[in-house]
């Protein structure tokens, strides 16, 4: 897929700013400090369309990238930060139920976990959140470049049994090595392609 053009169109707090034109919404969600904004410039070939987070867990709206004049990308607020509130956690859910119940342009979400780490129950959580509301889901195993090649294949094995995904379903990346991208790419097409038919 080329990247023709890219548009940060909207940080929405609520479902009114919400684009509304109907083109496909694919959402990136996973856990505060996964990657997701640093994935989302990588695949877009922009350094800094997407703000890579100083303070993690802050990010509290819901921010619509359009590609293409085609679809969008959304990078979804991250959840598992420790030092949050109550009250900023229940935020949190609240968005998320906003975003997935009102968005039926929401085609396709995937979700984020660190290649390192085998998914806690959080992740497994939104995996079944979003088996939930039926919307197709993959899984990228995100800085890849912090394994070697058999801790890498040994953590995708992980990752397959603990969220009951298959193999095919998980794609690995580096953000910094700046690899594995096309792969995420190819199959945002096909999603896209499925939705022409
Ligand atoms: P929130 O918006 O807080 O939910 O975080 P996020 O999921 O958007 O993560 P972000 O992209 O902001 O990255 C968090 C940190 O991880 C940053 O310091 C990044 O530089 C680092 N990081 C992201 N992707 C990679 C990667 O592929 N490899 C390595 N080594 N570091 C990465
Ligand atoms: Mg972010």
């Amino acid at each position: 897929m080329k990247i023709k053009n890219v548009e940060m169109v909207m940080s929405a707090v609520s479902k009114a700013q919400y684009p509304s034109e109907g083109l496909p919404q694919i959402a990136f969600v996973g856990r505060s400090n996964v990657g997701k904004s640093s994935l989302i410039n990588t695949l877009l070939g922009r350094r800094k369309i997407a703000r890579v987070s100083q303070t993690p867990g802050k990010t509290r709206t819901i921010n619509f990238y359009e590609v293409n004049k085609e679809f969008y990308f959304t990078d979804l607020p991250g959840y598992g930060y420790a030092k949050l509130s109550k009250q900023e956690k229940s935020g949190w859910g609240q968005i998320m139920d906003e975003y997935f119940i009102h968005s039926r342009d929401l085609k396709h979400v995937f979700v984020l976990v660190d290649i390192r780490h085998t998914p806690k129950p959080e992740d497994v959580s939104m995996v079944d959140y979003v088996r939930y509301y039926n919307i197709p889901l993959s899984i990228i195993a995100t800085k890849a470049d912090k394994l070697t090649r058999s801790n890498q294949m040994r953590a995708i094995q992980d990752i397959s049994k603990t969220l009951k995904v298959s193999k095919e379903d998980i794609f690995m990346i580096s953000s910094l090595k700046k690899t594995g991208q096309e792969e995420v790419l190819e199959e945002v097409e096909k999603i896209l392609a499925e939705q022409k038919e």
